[in-house]
């Protein structure tokens, strides 16, 4: 199901005007689609039914609280990459036993926190990590369950900034170097093998990556399975890629599926996906309002409240988002830059792109916003970060408010308080 669709010539959010929303709570403003998400993760369970998956969202993706809610209650676990994202897991009401613990650089105390908190298992990055985990279990009389990332040098053919299982990335630790690290970690004081995790990338729109890897790992884990009896779990990371580009097509759940169950099947181990992107990022959209449209000699802008600061993809990594009119009736185009305030070059949404004609004090969205969106947003040039908005079908919740001019400066000290 599609999220976002006009009615009589309006953008709805399910059953909500998208331009009600931005006249009472502003603009720039996130707005996401709670049926899109759970509608996702539903036909993610239903494609890989056969090996009856933990799915664990991956909070990094879209991390507010009411969010992550609506992924526990599907029964959903978690994938988190920091102190702070266990800290939101927590409070959103998630239950310990089914977050998986990722990144490479955790710290003594993001290590002791998720130790306490007993998490399901941490996925290590290093040799080095796993023996800070034994030394954190050990003093403190628990026990550190690990799956070693197993980088298996495929490519996912991605954007190389989040490409992550090439031999060049900085991810996990290549088949041979993994096959000593897990002998050595066998014999780590309070530490036990769990498993082995992969994540080759996101936003990769082919299942034949994720074919490759497991194909290459498939050796190792069955060595690891006949090993350690506590060698249970396969954690194949998340990367499903999705639509951004009309014409582009997103990995289906059973396109995916078809590739992947098979060979987890013959593998016979738990397995985790931490898909992130394709649960929410066709579930948001950005919803700005235009402020000018100016001219030069080569090209045209068209000037809108939000800025790289809200949604930084573009100029991050030249990604592509749809630009939409909030109004249909707006039917013409121009061809230019659709671009912020901010004092950057690079702050722009799209760039070099028919965009629909619109005009001061009208509204455009940013289709596919919810991944890596506000996540990613800052308080770049002193702008306040938006205010996010949760449709259910015919309701809508703020779930964080936008942010003050007072919050962005709550934690500085004035020199006159410290001289
Ligand atoms: C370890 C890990 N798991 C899962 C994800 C989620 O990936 P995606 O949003 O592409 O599904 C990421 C994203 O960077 C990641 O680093």
């Amino acid at each position: 199901m599609n999220a976002f669709t006009y009615k009589n010539n309006e953008l709805f959010a399910d059953d909500v005007s998208v331009k009600k929303l931005a006249k009472e709570y502003g603009t720039p403003l996130y707005i996401y689609s709670r049926t899109h998400m759970r509608d996702q993760y539903a036909k993610l369970v239903e494609a890989m039914a056969e090996v009856d998956p933990l799915i664990c969202f991956s909070v990094k993706a879209n991390s507010n609280l009411a969010v992550i809610k609506t992924f526990v209650d599907l029964g959903g676990g978690l994938d988190i990459v920091s102190g702070g994202e266990l800290f939101r897991a927590l409070r959103a009401g998630a239950d310990p036993s089914k977050i998986v613990y990722a990144g490479v650089g955790k710290t003594v105390e993001e290590i002791e926190y998720a130790l306490k908190e007993n998490i399901l298992f941490f996925t290590v990055e290093s040799e080095g990590e796993a023996r800070r985990i034994s030394e954190c279990a050990v003093r403190l009389g628990t026990t550190g369950r690990i799956a070693f990332r197993v980088n298996p040098d495929v490519d996912p053919k991605t954007h190389k900034y989040i490409s992550t299982g090439k031999k060049e990335n900085k991810f996990g630790l290549d088949i041979a170097r993994a096959t000593q690290a897990y002998a050595d970690a066998a014999n780590m004081p309070n530490i036990e093998i769990s498993g082995m995790h992969l994540h080759i990338g996101s936003q990769i729109l082919s299942s034949a990556p994720f074919g490759e890897a497991l194909e290459r790992v498939r050796d190792l884990c069955m060595d690891l399975k006949g090993k350690h009896e506590s060698f249970k779990y396969l954690d194949i990371g998340g990367g499903i890629g999705i639509k951004y580009e009309p014409e582009h097509e997103a990995l289906a759940p059973e396109a995916y599926a078809a590739t992947v169950v098979p060979l987890l099947k013959e593998l016979g181990l738990k397995v985790v996906l931490e898909p992130g992107r394709s649960m929410v990022g066709n579930a948001g959209v950005l919803v700005s309002e235009v402020q000018y449209v100016k001219d030069n000699p080569f090209k045209k802008f068209v000037v809108i409240d939000a800025g790289m600061n809200d949604l930084v993809r573009p100029a991050l990594y030249q990604a592509y988002h749809e630009i939409i009119a909030v109004d249909e009736s707006v039917t013409e185009k121009v061809f230019g830059d659709l671009v912020g305030p901010i004092c950057e070059s690079g702050d722009f949404l799209a760039a070099n792109r028919e965009l629909p004609a619109v005009k001061p004090g009208e509204l455009v969205a940013a289709l596919s916003s919810g991944a890596y969106g506000y996540t990613m947003a800052s308080t770049y040039n002193s702008r306040p970060r938006p205010a996010e908005i949760m449709v259910d079908g015919d309701k809508a919740f703020v779930i964080s408010k936008r942010e003050t001019l007072q919050d962005i400066i709550k934690n500085e000290i004035s020199l006159e308080e410290v001289i």
